[in-house]
């Protein structure tokens, strides 16, 4: 029998992979409405979720559904996992009546201990840890936007070290993107994760402190996150003083040429981290990235789920 595979983090994905989603993505956006195929017919995906979600939920909601399987949104307050009982068994259970999970779990480590469990494929929806169905969208929208991936040049301003930025660190400068993050050093990648996307080898990534130095001039997109991530709030106050001169707004998109988009995975804090003149600007892809998390769903679960 195959080995069933997850995906946990970007890394768990080889280059070559990534483009066969990629390329499916495309194919798979262009096709919708009651006479696309339906691959996965008769199947059941549950929806794990221990964290509030929008895109990620109705996106995967919506992809179960267009792929013909029924999906099985379950929320914290009915599992309780952890409290009523292990991720771990969670997981032997989940198995034995679904085709596969997308989990959105508080702990990268929870969500390992659930998918060591699981006998059926493991899609993670977001952790403390990583946001990698969020990295492919982002990716792909680049890629959309700019003709393609190689030699293109990412600016990453704000919260370097949280899910999101480290799943773009740790996906695209394999697939030739050069990344630049700018941060304080309070919130830079850990020594670890920049170690980890050093071994994987591709583009280099370089980061900087000084927002105002930066140069921008060779920026294909500037993207930012929130600066309190989900179960963050403790640090609300700490991290809005730090981060505040790391702000996209208007007169830092003016120093990068007109053809950079600028991405956000939402949802936004407007006035924080991003302003409204921005998000709402000719150079705002946002909502194409919003919407290309269902066409590259869509195309994981069918990867993973209808046979390679
Ligand atoms: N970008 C993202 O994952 O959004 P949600 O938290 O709303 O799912
Ligand atoms: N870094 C954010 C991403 C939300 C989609 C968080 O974890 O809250």
């Amino acid at each position: 029998m195959a080995m069933k595979r997850d995906l946990l983090s970007v890394t768990d994905l080889a280059v070559g992979e990534v483009q066969e989603i990629f390329r499916l993505a495309k194919t798979l956006k262009g096709r919708r409405g009651p006479e696309a195929p339906q691959p996965l017919l008769g199947q059941t995906i549950a929806l794990l979720f221990q964290h509030p979600s929008l895109r990620t939920k109705a996106s995967f909601d919506v992809a179960v559904h267009e792929l013909g399987a029924h999906p099985l949104y379950m929320g914290n307050d009915e599992v309780k996992m952890g409290t009523r009982e292990s991720p771990a068994d969670v997981a032997r259970v989940l198995s034995r009546y679904v085709q596969g999970v997308v989990a959105r779990l508080r702990s990268h480590a929870e969500l390992q201990a659930f998918a060591d469990a699981a006998t059926v494929p493991v899609v993670n929806a977001l952790t403390d840890g990583e946001h990698p169905c969020q990295a492919l969208a982002d990716l792909l929208t680049l890629d959309e936007h700019s003709g393609g991936l190689a030699g293109r040049h990412l600016v990453y301003i704000g919260d370097a070290d949280n899910n999101v930025a480290t799943s773009l660190l740790l996906l695209a400068p394999r697939l030739g993107v050069q990344v630049t993050i700018v941060c304080p050093a309070a919130y830079a990648p850990s020594g670890e994760v920049l170690a980890h996307a050093k071994r994987l080898g591709g583009a280099p990534v370089v980061v900087e402190h000084d927002p105002q130095r930066v140069n921008l001039a060779g920026a294909d997109a500037i993207y930012t996150d929130v600066w309190v991530s989900m179960g963050q709030d403790a640090e609300t106050a700490a991290r809005k003083a730090a981060l505040m001169p790391y702000q996209v707004n208007a007169a830092l998109l003016q120093r990068a040429p007109e053809r950079c988009i600028v991405l956000h995975c939402l949802p936004a804090k407007r006035g924080q981290e991003i302003t409204d003149a921005v998000l709402d600007g000719p150079q705002s892809a946002v909502f194409d990235q919003a919407e290309n998390r269902l066409h590259v769903q869509k195309a994981l679960l069918q990867w993973l789920l209808a046979g390679r």
